[in-house]
């Protein structure tokens, strides 16, 4: 059995990440979302909250499981039984950073990486720009799931 894990922060996810998920899990038999804890990034929501949220928007795909990380991804890899990882690359501002991690960790692993260019009419969103936007009340639809709009903006209420 093929299986992959699509790791991110998620802070919130967004319908680019959803995107992702979806395409990922039509083409391995298992896809692992795994919410890492270790982001080094000030987040809005707890790592419970992201894990919830995704939960709710992955109920459509049946191979689709979720789960939280710390330390290495790697070594969540290797315990998943996980041969690859699946990212989302929204274009060239993204494309440094994601490939160092990817070759990064194929050398500490082997575990290679596979990129999933992001729908165009996603490319702008972000899970920054989505927190951004609730701070100031604008319009959530285009970005991520009405379930998922809810809860930011009443995170964004409750802090603001
Ligand atoms: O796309 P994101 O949201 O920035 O994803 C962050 C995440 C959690 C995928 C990334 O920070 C990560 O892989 N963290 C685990 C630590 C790790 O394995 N780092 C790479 C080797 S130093």
């Amino acid at each position: 059995m093929t299986t992959a894990v699509c790791p991110g922060s998620f802070d919130p996810v967004t319908l680019g990440h959803l995107d992702v998920i979806g395409r990922a899990a039509a083409v391995v038999e298992h896809l692992v979302v795994a919410v890492g804890r270790n982001s080094g990034k000030r987040s809005l929501f707890s790592v419970a909250e992201r894990v919830e949220m995704l939960v709710e928007v992955c109920a459509p795909y049946a191979n689709v499981t979720v789960e939280e990380f710390d330390g290495l991804l790697v070594d969540f890899c290797t315990t998943r039984g996980a041969t690859v990882i699946c990212k989302g690359l929204r274009g060239a501002s993204d494309t440094d950073y994601e490939v160092q991690m990817a070759q990064l960790n194929r050398r500490l692993s082997g575990v290679d990486t596979v990129f999933l260019p992001t729908a165009p009419e996603l490319s702008f969103v972000s899970s920054t720009r989505v927190r951004e936007l609730a701070a100031f009340g604008g319009d959530l639809a285009d970005l991520v799931a009405p379930t998922v709009a809810a809860r930011v903006r009443a995170k964004a209420q409750a802090s603001g």
